[in-house]
């Protein structure tokens, strides 16, 4: 086991729930929060987007169709985007009962409930900023909301919020209007865009299908705003064998709809 991985609870890689355990509930609601908390991830995950009415919520498509039923509800309003949808209209919406009847009460919920949750198992946040150039704006919204929930204050800010995207701009946004936030940027840049991208993002985040031993110790090498070597959380990887070879890689983080197959294999 490298020094990278010495965050993990159990040694290894830390274990990141992704859309909260979204194997096991609908993804990014509050029941996904609670089984990760009852499966023992510390980590959570979740996409942040804008209604029409300028309220953050916890949700990952643009739009609401594959995950509540809201073209029953409002069948006149295709494409059912997000963005054109109010934040009392939205919590209308059943956000659960596409995945299972037994969460028919799930809703989408808004950040601050969100956080609300995830402070409440004491659990670590890890925030993707969804689709930014649709939301002029929110990287500034998305920190006020946490400011505002405590979760700027130093003891969070130093081990227990990481905010990323997959838009540069957005992380590098991010970076300058909270230097003390550790910011992610998705998705599998080339090393010569690093040395740029260590200058605001403290992780580069790819998908495990574009990763390699050289490639993580090739972003490792480089240090981060905050003077740490950039960390490498990989997503999404659900089976035992996949989660041991990426650890195999040396990544610092494995996202997971199943933290606890990936823990169990890892030891996270
Ligand atoms: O956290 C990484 C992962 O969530 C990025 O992909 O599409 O699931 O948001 P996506
Ligand atoms: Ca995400």
């Amino acid at each position: 086991v490298s020094p990278a991985h010495a965050a993990g609870r159990g040694g290894g890689p830390l274990v990141i729930a992704h859309r909260g355990a979204s194997a096991y509930a609908p993804e990014n609601t509050l029941a996904a929060v609670d089984k990760a908390a009852e499966l023992g991830t510390a980590w959570v995950e979740n996409d942040v987007q804008r209604t029409r009415d300028g309220e953050l919520v916890v949700l990952h498509d643009d739009n609401l169709r594959r995950t509540t039923d809201v073209e029953e509800v409002y069948p006149g309003r295709a494409p059912w985007k997000v963005k054109d949808f109010t934040a009392a209209e939205i919590t209308r919406l059943d956000a659960g009962s596409w995945f299972g009847p037994a969460f028919a009460d799930a809703r989408v919920p808004t950040l601050e409930q969100f956080v609300h949750r995830v402070e409440r198992h004491h659990q670590k946040l890890l925030l993707e900023i969804k689709n930014p150039e649709l939301y002029p704006g929110i990287e500034r919204q998305t920190l006020k909301v946490l400011g505002n929930e405590g979760w700027l204050d130093r003891s969070h800010v130093t081990g227990r919020l990481i905010v990323q995207s997959f838009s540069a701009d957005s992380v590098r946004t991010v970076h300058e209007l909270k230097p003390a936030v550790k910011t992610g940027l998705l998705g599998t840049p080339p090393v010569s865009a690093l040395p740029l991208y260590a200058g605001f993002a403290d992780q580069i985040n790819p998908s495990y299908g574009s990763l390699s031993t050289a490639y993580v110790s090739s972003v490792q090498a480089f240090t981060g705003p905050h003077g740490r070597p950039l960390q490498v959380l990989t997503w999404t990887v659900d089976d035992a064998a996949r989660a041991r070879r990426v650890a195999g890689y040396g990544v610092d983080g494995i996202i997971t709809n199943k933290p606890d197959v990936v823990r169990e294999a890892v030891g996270g």
